[in-house]
């Protein structure tokens, strides 16, 4: 495995490579992205991990700064897992000069978290256009945990015809359910139990929906204030299509129940898909 940290270093690493599989990251690697790259080994015969933390992405009270950073370690466990190249630029050979220009997106990245966090998919589709542009995979996979940014990413590579197809990887958990992610190392061990709350009530809410539940708003609601009773700060839970992230329609089957919600400092993201007979 090589650790290449600039884009020419990367260009004449790359050339003549053919069936390049993508898993961009920006670090502090955890057994989903490990389970991201099995997913990229399966599909291609040469995989590369990206590891940046995206400046671009992030809002000017986020997390940015303190965001973990550990690279040596990321590498010993990419090592591990057949990984052929890490990709991890700095700041500045990824953005020279200010960025720009930046990927619009569809009004949905507004909805949701984009709501909750301007610009954030704007950013995290910019960087990702890059390491496309950059890499030139034939295969990029991301993680179902983050639902709209995958969704995202997807409706950029269709719409602007990238030769590159999207492959979604399943959600890891730890064995109480909740959804990995760098940010749980932010929670204290009061919190770190609470956490796995938000999925149980999207388990709950999936169930109710299995049994034939049509008042989402309801359902939305009970999940805030059950949340909220127990001392999180909701910024949205929503039943939305899978199809388009859009409200459902009356009859549409596959669903998707998402949610965002601070514990504390830390904010905790969890998706689970559902579908309902039609
Ligand atoms: O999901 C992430 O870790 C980031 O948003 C990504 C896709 C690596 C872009 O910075």
């Amino acid at each position: 495995m090589r650790v290449i940290h600039t884009i020419a270093e990367l260009r004449v690493g790359l050339r003549g490579i053919t069936g390049i599989v993508l898993v961009p990251t920006m670090g502090n690697l955890h057994q989903g992205h490990l389970d991201l790259v099995r997913i990229a080994r399966q599909h291609g015969q040469f995989v590369v991990v990206s590891i940046f933390v995206n400046p671009l992405q992030f809002g000017i009270n986020e997390d940015y700064s303190k965001y973990p950073r550990t690279l040596e370690q990321d590498c010993k466990a990419l090592e591990q897992c057949g990984t052929d190249v890490v990709f991890a630029p700095s700041e500045h050979d990824l953005y020279p000069q200010p960025q720009q220009v930046t990927v619009e997106l569809p009004p949905v990245a507004n909805e949701l978290c984009g709501a909750f966090r301007p610009g954030h998919f704007r950013g995290a589709a910019t960087v990702v256009l890059k390491l496309f542009n950059i890499v030139q995979p034939y295969i990029a996979v991301f993680g179902k945990k983050d639902y709209q940014q995958l969704y995202l990413m997807r409706q950029m590579t269709a719409q602007l015809n990238l030769p590159i197809e999207i492959i979604g990887g399943e959600t890891v958990r730890a064995s109480d359910g909740l959804a990995l992610s760098s940010r749980n190392q932010y929670l204290n061990v009061a919190e770190r139990t609470e956490a796995v709350f938000l999925y149980q009530n999207l388990v709950r809410t999936r169930q109710a929906i299995m049994d034939g539940a049509t008042d989402f708003l309801k359902l939305e609601r009970q999940v805030m204030e059950v949340l909220g009773a127990h001392g999180w700060r909701v910024d949205y839970v929503a039943i939305r299509s899978q199809v388009n992230l859009a409200e459902p329609t009356a009859g549409e089957c596959s669903l998707v129940i998402l949610a965002a919600a601070w514990l504390g400092q830390t904010r905790l993201i969890d998706n689970l898909e559902v579908l309902r007979e039609g």
